[in-house]
């Protein structure tokens, strides 16, 4: 454990508008500052960072708490690796000598790191070795997919022999031992016991992380067998979700834009091509991590997936993936006439400066889907040509701005040669349908927030919401307030005890303050409740922050009113009459 002295040193350093600004944009509002949320997808800023106490809450995912929270979620860190990367950044230094738990976790990552660079080391030294096998591996690369030795070694390719336990053995030789390896996911153990090489006569394509660590390995058949790729599950160093193969070398020339790819091999093709701003998804396709990934390193990005329909399909998905976090989207085209499948087959037929060209050429998402459309129909048929004016009204209306909207109508209108004052009013239609629609949503969900429906970190809120209410009001003040946990807790009758709350998050809450040794602890709320909750418990404290009357009537008040209502429901367990529910929502709204 580390001393939470020094944790209260880091976070005193810590600026925490300083520390956020650098992975979100944040607007000054008043005493606070907003901006998008990192953790969801949003158009408008509901993410919200209060410097007077060094914490942030977002209302839309409900996830908050202070600087360490911050770091962990927006690394994917534990919490001994989020104050150490804390702590690097105000300059301290933290001892772990003592901590054997956390020494031996940071061993094993070690080991990973090391025993995945050693076996990135022996395929690619497999690849140059003098078998008919390996010479096959290395024309491979070099005559079938036509790249250069020199890209080989940029990307550190490599040939995984066509047996059991070379890996295994030259492993070993090296010190690793076989539950080592096996948490690599370098090797397997099979149902009868033996130990196997997961690798084998395919060529090996290592993953690399922004630092520089070989983090997984994928590795391709050499001819049609199946599976094409395998790749590393899931280990202590890599998940796949949250990494973007090439980045490493992506990050350092993408700030404007970037290539997302499909394959490895279209991400080497191009690099081979000067185009060193690709990457591609790691055997999976595109999840809201990487997109938020991506938004941090550039701000637009040219979809280059597949011709195929899947590959379609997948764009569809990374351009709104992509867009909900905040990135601007461009989708290439390859010419249909080319007959080229993907970027890499594209560009060993015609060569970097044709590809150069496509990629100029790449469309908005409007041109896009408005071409996908009118080479799906055929415009001199009236119905056909309905669909197009259809889905084209279905999307223009997805667009925020008016002018937009307006410039798309015009567009589609000149195409069809079809009444522009018609158009717009169809697509404002949609538009009004859509809020509407938005409007009623927000409000269902407004009113479940309220009544605890649907609450998975107070999971008994909606068993009796006016009493969680309550429980928050003492909550917040014994949080907020040495004084008020003096008094409930420290006299030599407790007035409250755990059995005075409802919930049992309420009550899980409640032990934590009244065993918090000194205010410190409440800096390492982390390290005791998960992130959704730590945020419950920042909103908690907030909601009390802001009102004015935090004395000890309203303290008292509180309490007795808690005991007197935790009393009654024990009595009575009666359920809530819904006929009562449209009350309660009001009586809350008022006391808010
Ligand atoms: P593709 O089949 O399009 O890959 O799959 P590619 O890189 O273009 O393949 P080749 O070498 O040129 O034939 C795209 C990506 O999907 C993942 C891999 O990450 C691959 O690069 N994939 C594909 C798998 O993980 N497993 C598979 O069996 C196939
Ligand atoms: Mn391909």
């Amino acid at each position: 454990m580390i001393s939470r002295q020094i944790i209260d040193d880091i976070l005193a350093r810590t600026d925490i508008h300083g520390l956020i600004s650098s992975y979100v944009s944040l607007k000054r509002a008043g005493s606070k500052y907003s901006g998008l949320c990192p953790f969801h997808s949003e158009k408008t800023p509901s993410f919200t960072v209060y410097p007077d106490d060094n914490s942030f809450f977002c209302f839309g995912c409900g996830i908050g708490g202070n600087a360490i929270t911050f770091a962990k979620k927006i690394e994917n860190l534990d919490f001994e690796d989020a104050v150490e990367m804390l702590a690097r950044r105000v300059g301290i230094t933290v001892s772990h000598e003592d901590d054997l738990k956390y020494e031996a976790k940071r061993h094993d990552k070690k080991r990973i790191y090391q025993m995945n660079a050693d076996a990135a080391r022996f395929f690619n030294k497999q690849l140059f070795s003098d078998t008919p096998k390996s010479r096959v591996a290395l024309e491979y690369f070099t005559k079938k997919r036509e790249l250069s030795l020199a890209t080989i070694k940029h990307f550190g390719l490599g040939y995984a022999p066509d047996d059991f336990g070379v890996l295994l053995k030259h492993m070993r030789s090296l010190g690793y031992t076989e539950d080592e390896l096996i948490s690599a996911y370098l090797c397997a153990r099979s149902k009868n016991g033996n130990v196997y090489d997961v690798f084998r006569n395919r060529v090996m394509f290592p993953i690399i992380d922004v630092s520089g660590n070989v983090i997984a390995f994928g590795g391709r058949v050499l001819d049609d067998s199946k599976p094409k790729y395998l790749n590393s599950a899931d280990t202590p160093v890599f998940n796949k979700k949250r990494n973007l193969f090439a980045l490493n070398y992506a990050r350092h020339t993408c700030s404007e834009t970037m290539i997302l790819c499909e394959g490895y091999m279209d991400v080497i093709a191009l690099h081979a091509a000067d185009f060193s701003n690709a990457v591609a998804t790691l055997g999976t396709a595109i999840t809201p991590e990487q997109a938020r990934l991506m938004k941090r390193y550039t701000k637009q990005v040219v979809i280059s997936y597949d011709t195929d329909e899947a590959g379609r399909a997948a764009a569809d998905k990374a351009t709104k993936l992509l867009e909900e976090a905040g990135i601007e989207v461009k989708l290439l085209k390859l010419p249909q006439e080319s007959g080229a499948k993907d970027p890499d087959e594209y560009i060993r037929k015609f060569g970097r400066d044709k590809f150069r060209a496509v990629i100029e050429d790449s469309r908005t998402k409007f041109n896009y889907y408005f071409e996908r459309s009118l080479s799906r129909h055929d415009i001199g048929v009236t119905a056909e040509k309905i669909k197009v004016i259809n889905e084209m009204c279905e999307l223009i209306s997805t667009y925020y701005s008016v002018a937009e909207r307006e410039v798309y109508a015009v567009l589609v209108a000149d195409k069809l040669g079809v009444d522009k004052a018609n158009l717009l009013s169809d697509i404002e239609k949609k538009v009004s349908k859509r809020n509407k629609e938005r409007k009623y949503k927000d409000s269902e969900s407004e009113k479940n927030r309220m009544l605890g429906i649907g609450d998975k970190v107070n999971v008994d809120y909606a068993k009796a919401p006016s009493i969680a209410k309550i429980e928050e009001t003492v909550l917040g003040l014994l949080l907020l307030f040495p004084s008020h946990r003096k008094r409930s807790l420290q006299s030599s009758v407790p007035m409250l005890t755990s059995d005075d709350f409802f919930t049992e998050f309420g009550k899980k809450v409640f032990d934590f303050i009244s065993n918090a040794e000194d205010d410190a602890q409440f800096n390492i709320l982390d390290n005791f409740f998960t992130p959704e909750e730590v945020g419950r418990i920042t909103k908690i404290k907030r909601d009390r922050m802001i009102l004015s009357d935090n004395g000890d009537k309203v303290f008292d008040d509180a309490v007795h009113s808690l005991r007197e209502q935790v009393k009654k429901q024990s009595l009575s367990n009666k359920k809530i009459d819904i006929g009562q529910l449209d009350d309660l929502i009001n009586s809350m709204r008022k006391s808010n």
